[in-house]
């Protein structure tokens, strides 16, 4: 599976890129990186939103949520923004590459 360039804007400023493979979500990706802010507690269910993420750079579509998600997102605790998503509903392809993440 080809990989795709995923970076993180952690709360401190700083930031990580990581090479995700194609086909898993991002909340997994930013778990096995150890990105501090993203603990994904209901493993990908759509019921924590604990893997809540803005996205800075994008496609339209990664910006864009579902209907559940965005009644999830209503109940996040950090400040939610326009492009808010539940990063374990975005799963790596060729259309995310190079997507920019921001930890509210
Ligand atoms: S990991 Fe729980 S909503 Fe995304």
């Amino acid at each position: 599976m080809p990989a795709i360039s995923v970076t993180w804007v952690l709360p401190d400023g700083n930031s990580r890129t990581a090479d995700v493979q194609e086909g898993h979500n991002l909340m997994e990706a930013a778990v096995s990186n150890g990105i501090a802010g993203i603990s994904g507690d209901c493993g990908g269910a759509l019921a924590c939103a604990t893997c809540h993420v803005a996205v800075l750079e994008g496609s339209e579509s990664a910006k864009t949520c579902g209907e559940m998600e965005d009644d999830m997102l209503d109940m996040v605790d950090g400040e939610r923004s326009e492009t808010s998503r539940l990063s374990c509903q975005l799963i790596a392809s060729s259309d995310l590459d190079g997507i920019v993440l921001r930890i509210p």
